[in-house]
């Protein structure tokens, strides 16, 4: 079934079963500042899943433009789109759980054809603190519906410890099976909307290579792992309550908010494993081939698929009605991000005749005109910002990856850390967007001041504006947060280290790179399983404290009477900041340091050690990750 098949059925499907038919909202939300695009369908819904009337009705169906921009890195493994569409349907207080779960299976094996033996499902496991039970009453509709299908259907809980076992249907907790616009309760703001859901997945194989060939291969494969067996391809929330002041309230009304990514639908159906290869991205890449000179999709995906993605992504920006044109600030931010970065990887396929980026706009245009017509109503101007923006890239790419390449050869021997300075060269002389940087960083093993660079920004008036602007922030999970988080860790790791094996513990060095953060410190002799332990829980304890970072500025013998660690080198000159973890009883840390950090530890996640052992005589090494699941 082609992917126009799917959405058109999915429409008509729910028509039938009562769903007024509404169009794609824009991409760009309005009256709404909490984000800078539309990144699920439920988002322009929100007043009536709250209980206002709807023009339309209880129930509504679409398909919704959707963009993440926080998966901009995440391209390129097969999965993950910063574009993508949304096939939505919703109850505002009207059908439940069992009409929705139904429908939803009906569809997928009916309409679609899948095989109800390779579809796998998770729901709520509870949590007694917010007041909300465990979620039986979708577990008995599942079992239901799988018997019809002559399916055994067993539910188990635990199966990130204990994998899937003989079973269908999984519990999981607030991380995993709990949505809301911000994530989980804790991480709802008061008055935002949310509630328990039922993801559903599909098995791409079950010969089991995927897991084996993958970094999880210690750890049991369950659904929610990230081997890329199993693909989640739909996500039906029950919104029903509210976060308040002391914590959770029942809405007036139960909705449903159903949620499937196209994309995904399409490739399952194909019986494909890999979004790129169903229809929805051939002629795209079929035109980037033609454009490499023949370059072969299969021997260069992470670049194809890089080039398609952001390409599409950037029309439909570009060519929405509310168009937005490339810049520094925030969504045209991103769009000049997403260009600029396409045009980097199509210089690694050898793609060099300027103007490029606007053909393969072309494509994507004739593609989806159909179906949004707003893209051939912009025609004019997503292919001439298009091109705009790739030509003033264009222009200094060439000398700016060799102004990078001097750079890193410098720094690569010691200090591992572009400079503030030298990131904000490279952008404002060659238009590098500083994630563009970090990443051509982080592919050799170094860091970038981020603090720095923003500095110096903040320095040219001009664009002093952009700095504090969405792009640092604004639920943007980029490499530079994580390795900001990581940083911050690294901290409360040095200190829980000094409390754990004793004051004589210093920082030898450091490495981190968005997954994991590398630290090295001088110790004689291996660290026993309890040492490990203790340092461990100390850190975590020190997170479930939500303890605020703060800076101070100082000069060095000040810092030292304070009890301050940090490597004391003349490289921070008389005055330095120390970090300060907590404050007044409360302060766990104080450390001399450049930065950056995170404002508050709540956010970092379950701090885990993966591995210690000896760097070189006297010193150890500590792998360690934040985990987020
Ligand atoms: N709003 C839900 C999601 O985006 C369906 O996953």
């Amino acid at each position: 079934m082609t992917s126009k098949e799917i959405r058109q059925k999915y429409l008509n499907f729910f028509k039938e079963r009562g769903h007024a038919v509404v169009p794609s909202a824009s991409l760009i939300p309005e009256n709404d500042s909490s984000s800078l695009f539309i990144s699920s369908g439920m988002q322009p819904l929100v007043p009536y899943l709250a209980g206002e009337n709807h023009p339309e009705g209880k129930r509504l169906v679409n398909s919704q433009k959707c963009f993440r921009s926080g998966d901009i890195e995440e391209v390129g493994d097969n999965r993950h789109n910063t574009f993508f569409e949304m096939l939505g349907n919703w109850s505002f207080g009207d059908y439940f759980k069992k009409e929705q779960l139904r429908w939803l299976f009906e569809f997928l094996v009916k309409e679609v054809g899948l095989d109800p033996k390779r579809i796998y499902v998770t729901v709520y496991s509870g949590n007694k603190k917010i007041g909300v039970e465990k979620d039986s009453e979708s577990v008995e509709i599942w079992q239901e519906l799988f018997k019809e299908a002559g399916v055994e259907a067993k539910d188990y809980d635990n199966a990130e410890e204990k994998g899937i076992r003989d079973g269908r249907i999984f519990y999981y907790g607030d991380e995993k099976n709990w949505w809301s616009r911000s994530g989980k309760p804790a991480d709802m703001p008061v008055g935002e909307i949310g509630g328990p859901d039922s993801e559903i997945f599909y098995d791409l194989g079950t010969d089991l290579k995927k897991h084996e060939n993958s970094k999880w291969k210690d750890k049991p494969c369950h659904v929610n792992c990230d081997c890329g067996r199993f693909i989640e391809i739909g996500n039906s929330v029950f919104i029903q309550y509210k976060k308040t002041k002391d914590g959770f309230e029942q809405l007036k009304q139960k909705n449903v908010d159903f949620g499937g990514g196209l994309e995904r639908v399409t490739m399952v159906s194909q019986n494909e494993d890999n979004v790129f290869e169903t229809d929805l991205f051939e002629n795209i890449l079929n035109k980037i081939e033609e454009l490499s000179g023949g370059k072969k999709y299969r021997e260069h995906t992470r670049a194809f698929e890089v080039i398609a993605d952001h390409l599409k992504g950037a029309c439909f920006l570009m060519g929405d009605d509310k168009g937005i044109t490339p810049s520094n600030v925030d969504q045209g931010y991103i769009v000049r991000r997403l260009i600029r970065r396409a045009v980097r990887f199509g210089r690694e396929l050898g793609i060099n005749n300027i103007g490029w980026t606007k053909d393969v706009a072309e494509i994507v245009i004739n593609d989806y005109k159909e179906i949004y017509a707003e893209l051939e109503k912009n025609k004019k101007f997503i292919l001439s910002e298009t091109e705009k923006e790739e030509k003033k890239f264009q222009k200094t790419l060439k000398k700016g990856l060799k102004e990078f390449t001097a750079i890193a050869k410098i720094i690569q021997v010691k200090v591992k850390i572009i400079s503030g300075e030298d990131v904000f060269k490279l952008y404002q002389s060659y238009g590098f967007p500083i994630e563009m940087t970090e990443e051509l960083a982080t592919e050799k093993g170094l860091r970038v001041d981020s603090a720095g660079f923003k500095k110096e920004l903040e320095k040219h008036q001009e664009l002093s504006r952009t700095a504090s602007a969405g792009k640092f922030k604004g639920g943007l999970a980029d490499s530079s947060e994580k390795t900001t988080r990581l940083h911050t860790a690294a901290h409360l790791l040095l200190e829980a280290l000094r409390r754990v094996l004793g004051e004589h513990v210093y920082q030898r060095g450091s490495n981190i790179t968005a997954e994991r953060l590398r630290f090295d410190f001088n110790h004689d002799g291996k660290l026993s399983d309890q040492e490990k332990q203790k340092v461990e829980d100390m850190v975590n304890e020190q997170i479930s404290k939500k303890l605020d970072v703060t800076t101070q500025e100082m000069n060095l013998e000040e810092a030292k009477k304070q009890g301050a660690t940090g490597i004391f080198t003349s490289k921070y000159g008389e005055k330095v900041k120390v970090y300060i973890i907590g404050k007044d009883e409360h302060i766990f840390s104080r450390e001399i340091c450049g930065g950056p950090h995170v404002e508050n530890i709540s956010n970092l996640g379950k701090f885990k050690i993966k591995k210690e052992k000896s760097s070189s005589a006297g010193v150890r090494r500590i792998k360690a990750v934040l985990e987020f699941s």
